[in-house]
């Protein structure tokens, strides 16, 4: 069969070549990869910044957003050949620490947790890949063409709740959330936003393109002014930031309305410094009783939540979010991101 592998960490050596088909281990399905979303991440292992190939190992199969149709399922097994699954990213630390003992591997303290595609296991992207039961979750049929979009819902339905679990320290009515950032994680937070009854506004820099229009269809308002005078106007309860931007993170953390909370889920590229006055919102943020939080990955919890909502979604929307689909052997134009791409997903069966 045919997979896209890296060799991390050197740069630039992603190819799609020849490897043995997978054959299940006990309690693990066999399916049949559909298709696979390219994210940041995917990115910056195949430049060499991120990743790591399994132990003993010089290749990594690339791919974490996964969509597949399981072919064959352990007997007793909740699974039906034909149904629609994603693997999940993240298992537990082997120690385990504290959290991954709780099956909360998303707060793994010790980092010794590993993630399919990313670090030190085998990802999804390959025509035929095998999946733990425990580590698979199913989809409605409807979203045979938009499922891929299930792991980058994970990612945001952790962060609300997140959110949820913090504002449950004292009253909490939010109203009105900032997204920053109209890119796959964006959007669907802004989606979960409107699920939820908010008042949902989404900044970005695009000013044509697909974003505008795919936020207004939402309900939710596209906002592409400066960050400050955008708080200002609106004085968001909830800020679920997006964009790793440096800038941004640091506006988004002093921009908030009193008992603001602030959901960092952009992942920056390092080294990139910007001068800001910590004492002012050190000031305002204490005084105001803000809180920031940090938010990766997604635990079985979150893929619950996360397939619930997307059953939940208008399909039509969410096709909209996938604006490049390529056959696996482009992956190389996949990789390279283009000026109007929301999610670009590269097409296994193709
Ligand atoms: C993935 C997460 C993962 C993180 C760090 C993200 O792109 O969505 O599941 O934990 O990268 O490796």
């Amino acid at each position: 069969m045919r997979a896209l592998a890296v060799h991390p960490p050197a740069a630039g050596s992603a190819e799609v070549r020849d490897v043995p088909d997978p054959s299940p281990g006990p309690g693990e399905m066999l399916v049949e990869g559909l298709a696979l979303g390219i994210c940041g991440t995917d990115r910056e292992i195949v430049a060499g910044q991120y990743g790591w190939a399994p132990p003993g190992r010089d290749r990594l199969v690339l791919g974490h957003e996964s969509l597949g149709r399981v072919r064959t399922a352990p007997d007793g097994s909740s699974f039906q050949p034909g149904d629609l699954v994603v693997g999940v990213v993240r298992r537990p630390d082997p120690v385990p620490c504290g959290a991954c003992a709780h099956h909360e591997f998303d707060m793994c303290r010790n980092g010794r947790y590993t993630e399919r595609g990313i670090k030190e296991i085998d990802g999804y992207g390959s025509q035929l890949w095998t999946v733990e039961t425990d580590y698979a979750v199913k989809l409605d049929p409807r979203l045979e063409h938009v499922g891929v979009l299930m792991e980058p819902t994970t990612v945001v339905a952790k962060a609300w709740e997140q959110v949820e679990k913090v504002g449950a320290r004292s009253w909490f009515e939010p109203k009105r959330v900032l997204v920053t950032g109209a890119g796959p994680i964006g959007l669907l937070a802004a989606l979960l936003g409107v699920q939820r009854g908010l008042e949902v506004h989404v900044l970005d820099l695009a000013t044509d393109g697909p974003k505008p229009d795919v936020v207004r269809a939402l309900g939710a308002e596209y906002h592409s002014d400066g960050i400050d005078s955008v708080t200002a106007r609106i004085e968001p309860d909830v800020i679920i930031e997006a964009t790793g931007v440096p800038g941004v993170v640091f506006e988004a953390m002093a921009n908030t309305a009193a008992y603001g909370i602030v959901c960092l889920t952009g992942v920056s590229s390092v080294g990139r410094k910007i001068s800001v006055d910590v004492g002012a919102a050190n000031r305002d943020m204490v005084l105001d009783n803000v809180v920031v939080i940090g938010s990766v990955n997604a635990n079985l919890s979150h893929y619950a939540a996360a397939a619930g909502a997307l059953a939940r979604a208008d399909v039509e929307w969410l096709s909209r979010l996938i604006t490049r689909r390529l056959p696996l052997e482009k992956f190389a134009d996949a990789l390279t991101a283009g000026a109007d791409d929301i999610k670009v997903v590269l097409d296994l069966t193709a």
